[in-house]
């Protein structure tokens, strides 16, 4: 899904405007998260440019469990506080890597990435799993990505039953 051309506005604003308008309008009258997810990772995939992975984990058990994405095969499994998924659910908040080769612990899954935003996904306050997306670019992301991104989260989290998948929770 390396794609570079998106017919959303170049501004970053203006296209996180109509991705959130988008993002509720796709996933009102449906809270199963399966379809929601998967629908939210093929927007987030045509909306964002110079991306090559967007997708969830989800808490599962004792874990993060892999989810509905957008891009190359990915690892199924990660642990809590590892990789920057890990890191970004433990904490319950943004972790925005510049250069993954950089961060610690980092998981390789598609070897095209160079930078990476993980947001956390909250249901009644708690962290249930967490948006990924990563990039071909160094430094893709920045801190207008990371609130526009939890502000998206928030409408992702606020639309799906988290209880739907039976050991979800
Ligand atoms: N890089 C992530 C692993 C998931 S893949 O990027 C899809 C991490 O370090 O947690």
């Amino acid at each position: 899904m390396e794609q570079t051309e998106s017919l959303y506005p170049e501004d970053q604003k203006e296209m996180y405007a109509l991705l959130k308008a988008q993002m509720k309008a796709v996933l009102d009258g449906e809270r199963h998260i399966i379809p929601n997810l998967a629908n939210a990772s093929a927007l987030l995939g045509g909306a964002l440019r110079n991306i090559n992975w967007v997708g969830f984990y989800l808490k599962h058990r004792e874990e993060l469990l892999l989810g509905p994405f957008q891009g190359k095969l990915a690892c199924m499994h990660i642990g809590f506080g590892k990789g920057v998924c890990g890191a970004a659910y433990s904490r319950g908040e943004t972790v925005l890597v510049k250069d993954v080769h950089r961060f610690p612990g980092h998981i390789a899954c598609d070897c095209a990435s160079n930078s990476e935003i993980v947001v956390p996904l909250f249901s009644h306050r708690q962290a249930v799993g967490v948006l990924d997306i990563d990039s071909p670019l160094l430094s893709r992301f920045n801190e207008t990505d990371a609130r526009e991104l939890e502000g998206l989260a928030r409408i992702i989290g606020n639309s799906c039953d988290w209880t739907e998948l039976p050991g979800l929770q």
